[in-house]
C-alpha cells in the first residue's frame, strides 16, 4: 500500500494540520512522548545546506526511539547520474521515511511517485510545508488567533510565502502579502488557492500598508537558496522590504515577528527587531523539533 507522503501542506486535511499543531503543542507543553518508533530509521536526503530542518528533524526521530542517516545527494548515486525512481524505490526497501530537501519541487514529486514509504518536503523551490506547520504551532502559541488577528508576510513570495498561501487556503484564515513588483507569488498557485478554497489573500506591493495593524509578521531571505545569481538585483528590488523599528510601529503593539530563519540582518529584518521583544524567533525554531515528532509519530505510528 502506498503511504501518506507530504510534498506540500495540501497534502493534509484541515483536521490533520490542526491535529499535528495540538499533538505538537501537548508534546512541548508535556514533555511526555512514548518511543513509538523503535527500529524505524529516517533517511534525510538533501541537495543543499540545512541547520534546523536536519537537525530537528534527526532529534525528533531519536527522541521517538528511531534512527537516522543523512545523505547528502553529492555522496549518493544521484550525484552519477542514477535516476530519482531509481533512488526512490531501492530506499525505500531500506528505510520507513525520507525527508527530501531539493532544488526542484519536481523531484519530491517524482520521490514520492516511486517510493512505497512516506516522503516529507524538507524545503523545494516551490514549497516548505513543515515549515509552515511550525510557524502556525508557534503564532497559536503565542496566543494570536488566526482567523481575527491581521496575519502578513512582507518580502518574497518564495517557498515559504507559498507555504503561507497553501496553509491560509486550506485553513480558512485571512493573509496579506507584501511584494515587490515580479516577486509576488505565483499566479497559477493563487488562483487554485481562490477557485478551489476560496481563499482570502490579498497580495499588496506596499509594505507599510500591509504592517498596518498586523499581529503575526513574517518574513525570509531576500535571495532564497538556489537564486544566488539574482542577489545583486534582488538586493535593489527588495529595498523597503525590511522588517525594522518603521514598520514595526505600524504594527499591533502585541505583534509577534517571525523569521524561519537563517537570517540576514541588514537587509530583510535590521538585528534590533531580530533580537528585539517582538521577535518569537528562537521559540520558533525550537517548535520545528516539537512538530517533527508530531508529523512523524502521525506518519509512521500504524506502519
Ligand atoms: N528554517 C530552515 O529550514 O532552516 P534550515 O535551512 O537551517 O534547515
Ligand atoms: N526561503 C529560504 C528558506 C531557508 C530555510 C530558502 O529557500 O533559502
Amino acid at each position: 500500500m502506498k503511504s501518506k507522503s507530504i510534498t506540500r501542506i495540501w497534502d493534509l486535511t484541515k483536521e490533520e494540520v490542526l491535529f499535528l499543531i495540538e499533538r505538537a503543542l501537548e508534546i512541548k507543553r508535556t514533555r511526555m512522548w512514548k518511543r513509538s518508533l523503535e527500529g524505524k530509521i529516517l533517511a534525510l536526503v538533501f541537495e543543499k545546506p540545512s541547520t534546523r530542518t536536519r537537525v530537528s528533524f534527526e532529534s525528533a526521530m531519536m527522541k521517538l526511539g528511531g534512527s537516522t542517516i543523512f545523505l547528502s545527494t553529492k555522496d549518493l548515486q544521484l550525484a552519477r547520474g542514477e535516476p530519482i525512481k531509481d533512488t526512490a524505490r531501492v530506499l525505500s526497501r531500506y528505510v520507513d521515511v525520507v525527508v527530501l530537501r531539493t532544488y526542484a519541487q519536481e523531484t519530491i514529486e517524482e520521490f514520492a511517485k516511486y517510493s512505497t514509504i512516506p516522503i516529507i518536503n524538507g524545503l523545494s523551490d516551490k514549497f516548505h510545508p513543515c515549515q509552515v506547520l511550525s510557524d502556525l504551532m508557534t503564532v497559536i502559541e503565542k496566543g494570536k488567533d488566526l482567523y481575527r488577528d491581521k496575519i502578513v508576510w512582507i518580502g518574497d513570495g518564495n517557498n515559504v510565502a507559498q507555504s503561507w498561501i497553501e496553509a491560509s487556503a486550506l485553513l480558512g484564515f485571512k493573509l496579506t502579502l507584501a511584494c515587490p513588483k515580479g516577486y509576488e507569488p505565483d499566479g497559477k498557485l493563487l488562483k487554485e488557492a481562490y477557485e478551489k478554497y476560496g481563499a482570502q489573500i490579498e497580495i499588496l506591493n506596499n509594505p507599510e500598508e500591509a504592517a498596518k495593524n498586523s499581529e503575526v509578521i513574517n518574513t525570509d531571505v531576500w535571495t532564497s537558496m538556489g537564486f544566488e545569481k539574482e542577489d545583486e538585483e534582488r538586493k535593489k528590488a527588495f529595498k523597503g522590504f525590511q522588517i525594522n523599528k518603521e514598520i514595526l510601529s505600524l504594527a499591533s503593539p502585541s505583534a509577534i515577528v517571525l523569521h524561519c530563519l537563517p537570517a540576514h540582518r541588514g537587509e530583510e529584518i535590521t538585528e534590533e527587531v531580530l533580537e528585539g521583544v517582538h521577535s518569537v524567533v528562537w521559540d520558533q525554531s525550537e517548535n520545528k523539533m516539537w512538530l517533527h515528532m508530531a508529523l512523524l509519530e502521525f506518519l509512521l505510528k500504524n506502519n
